[in-house]
């Protein structure tokens, strides 16, 4: 792509896992590290977007010329990202956003006894399909994938179903893919049965492949 390829285009990523309070000193959460949000949001500010990136607890510094939010709850993500949808023009979903939430977090420390214990769980929003009930003409939303099953179909009615236009798969039975590792591997789907592979490399090159088939293959995203 041209070195200001999205210069004007506002981008709104979001990273990282999101915690879920069980009480002041324990949580619900997942082995997210923020990677592969972080490194679209470099690479889309590379490219001269202007980026908003919205992330859960990471310990990653935010990459040149991005706008951070953090956040630490579902909940606060899907505010910050719904008050935000509407000047987007592309959204990177990338944070491994935590389902379920204790439905009535304890205000105190909650003592232990010699019985079980059993948590109710509420469902938390879904950020991404919220965006696509409201997707604008000309938004494009991007989200992503992780399956152990079944994992092109699901992925497949997944982009359907949330009313995106581009679903990146990473399988997380492939070695070098998924959480924790600093490489990645991507399938990605998009309109038209569009397919395109992304081979292992590290994040940021991943990143820099995705955001430049988007582009490339997106005619909302062409320069007018
Ligand atoms: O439905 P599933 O969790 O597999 O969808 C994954 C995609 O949806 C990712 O892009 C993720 O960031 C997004 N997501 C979300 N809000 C949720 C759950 C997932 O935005 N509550």
């Amino acid at each position: 792509l041209p070195p200001n390829a999205l210069s004007g285009t506002q981008v709104l990523v979001t990273a990282g896992p999101t915690e879920e309070p069980i009480d002041p000193v324990r949580m619900l959460t997942n082995p997210s590290t923020g990677t592969m949000g972080f490194a679209l949001a470099e690479a889309a500010a590379a490219y001269g977007a202007t980026v908003t990136l919205v992330s859960g607890p990471t310990h990653l510094d935010t990459p040149p010329g991005v706008t951070r939010v953090d956040v630490r709850t579902a909940a606060e993500m899907h505010e910050a990202v719904q008050s935000r949808r509407h000047e987007a023009d592309l959204v990177f979903m990338a944070a491994a956003v935590a389902d379920y939430t204790p439905a009535h977090p304890a205000d105190t420390k909650q003592k232990k006894d010699d019985g079980p214990l059993t948590l109710t769980l509420e469902r938390t929003p879904d950020i991404l399909h919220t965006l696509g009930q409201h997707k604008r003409s000309g938004q494009v939303l991007v989200g992503f994938a992780l399956e152990t099953d079944n994992a092109r179909a699901n992925a497949q009615s997944k982009r359907i179903r949330k009313n995106l236009d581009w679903i990146a798969l990473n399988n997380a039975s492939e070695a070098g893919s998924g959480f924790g590792t600093g490489t990645n591997a991507l399938t990605l789907f998009g309109p038209n049965d569009h397919e395109h592979s992304i081979a292992t490399a590290p994040k940021r090159t991943v990143a820099e492949a995705l955001v430049t088939h988007v582009v490339r293959h997106t005619p909302a995203l062409q320069p007018s």
